[in-house]
């Protein structure tokens, strides 16, 4: 069993916001904002393990990088470890800059080519200053050797190895510095079915051994079941649910995620005859105007005149378990 900490929190964010400016018409005149991630808030607990799933473009990879200010959020709080990170300069940044780290989608873009992959996992620890010399190498092969590759691979080139073996050095690369929290962006999304599973287990494993907290980016629920204790679920921009992973399955109470669930392909013929497949109709709004009130009003098949005027609040339904849709008013009555 895994240790999770259920009274510490190691992030939360406090009404995150990340607009993105971009250009319209000749000559870039008038301004118009992307809206990537608007006032979503969350925690992750220490040892946790929380899985974001959404369609592309819903803001997935823009929530991490903010989380972690490689973005500059346009607005809210990062709180991590108790410390307010939101408003930090990027000297002030510098230390928490080391606890968190990221693993990609596309190892390949990520690894340097021209660098071997002692020198990438090495440039970390010259980076933060973490090891030289003998002490240095040391750490390169141990590091190596913790993600199933061996110090014979020290010397090789990014071309060389596969691609489950690429997302390994990648691994090894973010753990060089010893982070308490790493955003897992897609990690599995490129990777060959059977290849998958490993990287899943792996990364558990050094969850585990290291105490590491992770948010698990991908887009269909089927990748984050395994590995999440909570999961998210994000619409353009907006998150629409948030909950215990088993819970969410079990109980799925935003429409969205019931789409998502119901396009998840069942092994059980028998279940599978008795699930109705819910087809989400038309394309997702662009972000740039996304729909007034409820974001998925123009793809739901509840839709009432209600969801056009009034955004619907994210409410705790049951313990824990977090929905934003008007329906829930009727289902779990606030109690006055
Ligand atoms: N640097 C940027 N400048 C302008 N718009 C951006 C930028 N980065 C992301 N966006 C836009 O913000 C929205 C959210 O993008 P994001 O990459 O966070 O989505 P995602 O959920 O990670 O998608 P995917 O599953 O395709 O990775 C999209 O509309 C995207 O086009
Ligand atoms: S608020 Fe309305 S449009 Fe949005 S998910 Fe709920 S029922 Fe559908
Ligand atoms: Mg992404």
């Amino acid at each position: 069993m895994k240790e999770i900490n259920n009274n510490e929190i190691l992030i939360e964010v406090k009404n995150l916001k990340k607009y993105f400016e971009v250009n319209k018409g000749f000559f870039g005149r008038s301004k118009e904002y992307v809206q990537a991630v608007d006032d979503i808030s969350f925690f992750i607990r220490k040892g946790e393990t929380l899985g974001l799933v959404g369609e592309s473009g819903c803001g997935k990879s823009t929530t991490g990088r903010t989380l972690i200010k490689l973005y500059e959020p346009t607005g809210g709080e990062i709180i991590f470890d108790g410390v307010n990170i939101s408003e930090l300069s990027e000297n002030q940044m510098k230390p928490y800059r080391k606890k968190m780290q990221m693993i990609f989608q596309d190892p390949y873009a990520s690894l340097n080519s021209r660098m071997t992959v002692g020198d990438i996992i090495g440039e970390s620890l010259d980076i933060h200053n973490i090891a030289t010399g003998d002490k240095r190498q040391a750490r390169i092969f141990d590091l190596l050797n913790r993600v199933g590759l061996s110090k014979d691979h020290a010397s090789r080139y990014p071309h060389e190895f596969s691609g489950g073996q690429r997302q390994r050095i990648g691994i090894a690369r973010a753990l060089a510095v010893d982070p308490e929290f790493i955003i897992c962006d897609e990690p599995i999304s490129a990777l060959d079915v059977s290849i998958q599973a490993q990287v899943v287990n792996m990364l558990e494993d050094l969850q585990k051994d290291f105490g590491l907290t992770y948010l698990f980016i991908a887009h269909d629920l089927s990748m984050v079941k395994h590995i999440s204790d909570r999961i998210g679920v994000m619409y353009l921009g907006k998150m629409v649910e948030l909950t215990d992973s088993k819970e969410l399955y079990a109980n799925p109470e935003h429409p969205y995620t019931q789409a998502l669930l119901s396009a998840i392909p069942i092994p059980d013929p028998e279940v599978t005859k008795n699930s109705q497949r819910i087809i989400l109709e038309g394309d997702v709004p662009s972000p740039i105007n996304p729909p007034s009130g409820c974001r998925f009003r123009t793809r739901c098949q509840y839709a009432m005149e209600r969801c056009a005027l009034e955004e619907p609040a994210m409410r705790e339904v049951t313990d824990g378990h977090y929905v934003s849709c008007h329906l829930m008013d009727d289902k779990y009555p606030v109690a006055k």
